[in-house]
């Protein structure tokens, strides 16, 4: 079977080598120049919504994916009467607009923070008044990585706030004090057939996630989260990786969002668990049987923004995986995966590893 996959980026680059594993071919669509799953299969370089190219996709491919949650829907259901689509379309509607996931998340029962949906200047004083201060500003469509979003700290931020998002439909968020974050990675087959992974603590910063590490020692929590993922497995019939980020306060999960796709958060599978996200993707959109989700010890994830520095290509025991993107400030060029058989053990390395990427980012005058 052929896959086809939206999105040629860092995802479509770890699918791809999945894909190879099983003795699957890869094609791509995906605009940019040199992107980095050219190197798992053919990139039809070409707009996500160019209906030739997708048309050329769905009759070359048994199954479609995607990699990219920003696709127009309406391209995708063009080529839905044609090859299956999966995750399925609806559920990435959902995702890409903020205010449906929130309100899903409700139909579903998931607790989540309290928020406002935001139309106009007097809906985000009136939002102040509901939510209370500071309160997170997002726009309901388009934002990855913390783009998108304006923390409102007093009163006389309202104005700033919406000078800068207020051209598109946003939602307000009360600002939620959170000890820490944690995502849950679900996959579900075409046939029912259900796993989750181990739950990941992740530390963002600026918006971005930073490190991720698994398991967490928490099992209320995973019981909690377990119950949140596959209730929207269920409920959107879904097929593929599914990915929910929460916060944690005291011994309450509120949901933040979810992404229909594989996950940054969930890298540490690659060589933390028995099978990765990527390959049980895979698995899921072929309809094949799911692989086992157990981890291998304790795994920790630290992201390359920015460069990779030479130190970091110079670590022994740990498994780095370079994307092979052009470095830019702010952009995810790759990421180092740490096992240990304790907590303890896996905490001091991701410690020690993270200080040294993060030394050379910040130009504080250490040398690479
Ligand atoms: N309501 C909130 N309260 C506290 N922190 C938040 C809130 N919303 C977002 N954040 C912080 O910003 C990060 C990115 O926000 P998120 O909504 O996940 O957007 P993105 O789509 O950019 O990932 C979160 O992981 C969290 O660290
Ligand atoms: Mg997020």
């Amino acid at each position: 079977m052929r896959i086809g996959i939206i999105g040629a980026g860092q995802l479509g680059q770890m699918l791809g080598f999945a894909a190879r594993d099983l003795g699957v071919e890869c094609r791509f669509l995906d605009p940019s120049i040199s992107p980095p799953a050219r190197v798992c299969g053919d990139v039809l370089q070409r707009p996500f919504d160019d209906t030739a190219a997708l048309s050329e996709l769905a009759a070359d491919c048994g199954v479609i994916t995607y990699e990219f949650e920003n696709i127009p829907i309406k391209a995708l259901q063009q080529i839905e009467s044609k090859v299956a689509v999966y995750p399925p379309v609806d559920a990435l509607r959902q995702a890409q607009d903020r205010l449906d996931e929130k309100r899903l998340f409700e139909q579903l029962g998931i607790p989540l923070p309290l928020y406002q949906a935001i139309n106009t200047r007097d809906d985000l004083s009136a939002a102040v008044d509901v939510l209370g201060l500071p309160m997170v500003i997002k726009t309901r469509r388009l934002g990855y990585d913390g783009k998108g979003q304006f923390v409102v700290r007093a009163t006389a931020d309202v104005d700033a706030a919406w000078r800068q998002l207020g051209t598109q439909p946003l939602i307000a968020e009360q600002w939620v004090p959170f000890d820490y974050e944690v995502s849950s990675i679900g996959v579900r087959n075409v046939d029912g057939e259900i796993r989750i992974y181990a739950l990941s603590h992740n530390v963002h910063e600026d918006g971005i996630l930073r490190i991720s590490r698994s398991p967490v020692d928490a099992p209320p929590l995973v019981e909690k989260a377990t119950d949140y993922v596959q209730r929207l497995l269920l409920h959107l019939d879904y097929v593929g990786v599914l990915a929910l980020e929460l916060f944690v306060k005291d011994d309450q999960l509120l949901a933040n969002e979810f992404a229909p796709r594989v996950h940054n958060s969930g890298h540490w599978t690659i060589e933390g668990a028995a099978t990765s996200q990527f390959e049980n993707h895979l698995r899921a959109v072929m309809n094949l049987p799911l692989g086992a989700t157990a981890n291998h010890g304790h795994a920790g994830m630290i992201n390359l923004i920015g460069e990779i520095p030479d130190r970091v290509r110079a670590l022994g025991e740990s498994h780095l995986h370079d994307y092979g993107k052009v470095p830019r400030p702010g952009r995810k060029l790759g990421h180092v995966t740490v096992l240990s058989d304790t907590a303890a053990g896996r905490d001091a390395r991701v410690e020690q590893i993270y200080k040294s990427v993060t030394q050379s980012t910040r130009g504080d005058g250490t040398t690479a």
